[in-house]
């Protein structure tokens, strides 16, 4: 008996997959069929899928080619299912032609056509469509063009900034559709942006944050989706007017946090959370604001760290402090922010001008984890529990900057119709606001 197998994700199954699978039987008596996880396929940043796993399987099933099905969960199973099912051929679409010539060892390999004009991507991008605008200050992109790439859905078409060179240069830089600016001879901002606004469904804000609260402002009354770089305010009360407005206007306003989309980051809460390490002592976390990129102020590096803190410890501190190091013109070198918590304490150490080791520690009273270097872009984190020997390590595949993993949750935000970010809530981005205030006071 000659058995073959195939594998795929069959999303929004179609013709495409119906021909590959029928060409796949008849080259063999019996047909395996895997389809993809849904954490493999986030892990291989196939973010897009729209299709549950199950509503996979039952498309496939119901073809009546598959003789059995299973589940691919990671990278590297092809060749454990060829030796576990005895296959002799493995059959893929001709889109994968070479990428699986290394299991010939193993069994025959068989690239086949793929059909014409279509795909589940193409499917895909029949639904709706949002716009995305991005509001900057200079023509630098800081990934949101590039990852939106990756979040089928989602499109940006222009860009609004005060200063016209800028616009002009992103928009060629980045090929948009068009690009709006202060008008040059009353030099108002206010047409520009309303004209800006009426092209996009989602506002990304990358300004100064100096600037960020007026065009969030302007965007929510506007009834646009806002993401805005973290802080999107210094001041509580003017972020809680922020989300009411967002709130009165059924739109969702998100603070550009990417840590808290990171499934490594997710994944190390929980997990502590649950003991990991027994009851947590202790949070460090040290930044320098050199190494974090898109840090451009004091407060957008400690931003970081104090949300980890937050999502960590809670919202329920008792006391905060900064303790700041000086040169000699005054200026904050380096600070060692601490947060006492009822039964913990978190430190955070940013260097400003001088460099520290970037580094993110809970320590528990059972144990320890890690993240070392960027922790704010992570992949994976270490565990050193005390009775258990060496060190575990979680891994998490992790693409681009973090941004996409955002981007794609603000699509499922949207779709379900959720009031508030469900990733980071008002109320914590309002504690975060609280503490900036008090470090800022700090003179
Ligand atoms: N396939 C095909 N012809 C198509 C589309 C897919 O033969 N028009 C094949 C692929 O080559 C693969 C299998 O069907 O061997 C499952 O493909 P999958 O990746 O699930 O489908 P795509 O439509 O290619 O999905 P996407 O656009 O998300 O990559």
């Amino acid at each position: 008996m000659k058995r073959v197998i195939t594998y795929g994700t069959f999303d929004l199954f179609h013709e495409g997959h119906y021909n590959i699978l029928k060409r796949a039987k008849a080259l063999g008596d019996y047909l395996i069929v895997g389809v993809t996880s849904e954490s493999y396929d986030i892990e291989r940043g196939k973010l897009n899928v729209r299709d549950s796993l199950l509503k996979r399987i039952e498309n496939v099933r119901r073809t009546g080619f598959a003789d059995e099905i299973i589940i691919e969960e990671y990278q590297g199973q092809k060749l454990s299912d060829i030796i576990k099912y005895k296959v002799d051929l493995l059959v893929l679409g001709s889109d994968w032609r070479g990428k699986f010539d290394y299991l010939k060892d193993y069994c025959d390999v068989k690239y086949l056509e793929r059909t014409k004009n279509i795909s589940s991507t193409e499917l895909r991008g029949e639904g709706s469509t949002y716009t995305v605008g991005v509001v900057t200050d200079d023509d630098e992109d800081s990934g949101i063009v590039w990852e939106t790439k990756y979040v089928s859905g989602l499109h940006v078409e222009c860009v609004f900034s005060e200063n016209e060179d800028a616009a002009r240069s992103f928009c060629d830089k980045y090929e948009l559709d068009s690009y709006y600016c202060v008008e040059a001879q009353t030099s108002e901002w206010e047409p520009g942006f309303d004209c800006f606004l009426s092209q996009v469904d989602i506002v990304y804000i990358k300004t100064e944050q100096a600037k960020r609260e007026l065009y969030i402002r302007k965007a929510l009354e506007s009834g646009k989706h806002v993401i805005s770089d973290a802080p999107m305010t210094g001041n509580k009360e003017k972020l809680k007017e922020l989300f009411a407005l967002a709130a009165k206007n059924k739109v969702l306003l998100v603070e550009k946090i990417t840590l808290v989309y990171l499934r490594a980051f997710n994944q190390l809460v929980w997990q502590t959370h649950s003991a990991l390490v027994g009851e947590i002592v202790s949070v460090k976390c040290s930044i320098s604001q050199d190494h974090f990129e898109g840090g451009r102020s004091f407060s957008e590096t400690a931003v970081q760290p104090l949300c980890a803190i937050i999502k960590i410890l809670g919202k329920n501190y008792l006391e905060v402090k900064s303790n700041v190091v000086k040169d000699k013109a005054g200026k904050c070198i380096y600070d060692m922010i601490t947060m006492r918590y009822p039964d913990a304490l978190a430190t955070i150490e940013i260097g400003t001008t001088v460099d520290v080791e970037d580094e993110f520690v809970v320590i528990g009273t059972k144990g320890r984890v890690t993240i070392p270097n960027d922790w704010w872009n992570t992949g994976y984190f270490e565990a050193k529990i005390d009775d258990s020997k060496g060190l575990k390590r979680y891994c998490f595949n992790f693409e681009g900057n973090g941004l996409r993993y955002l981007l794609q949750e603000l699509l499922i935000m949207i779709s379900d119709e959720r009031t508030e970010c469900t990733r980071l809530f008002n109320e914590e981005s309002e504690t975060l606001a609280d503490i900036l205030e008090i470090i800022n006071q700090r003179g």
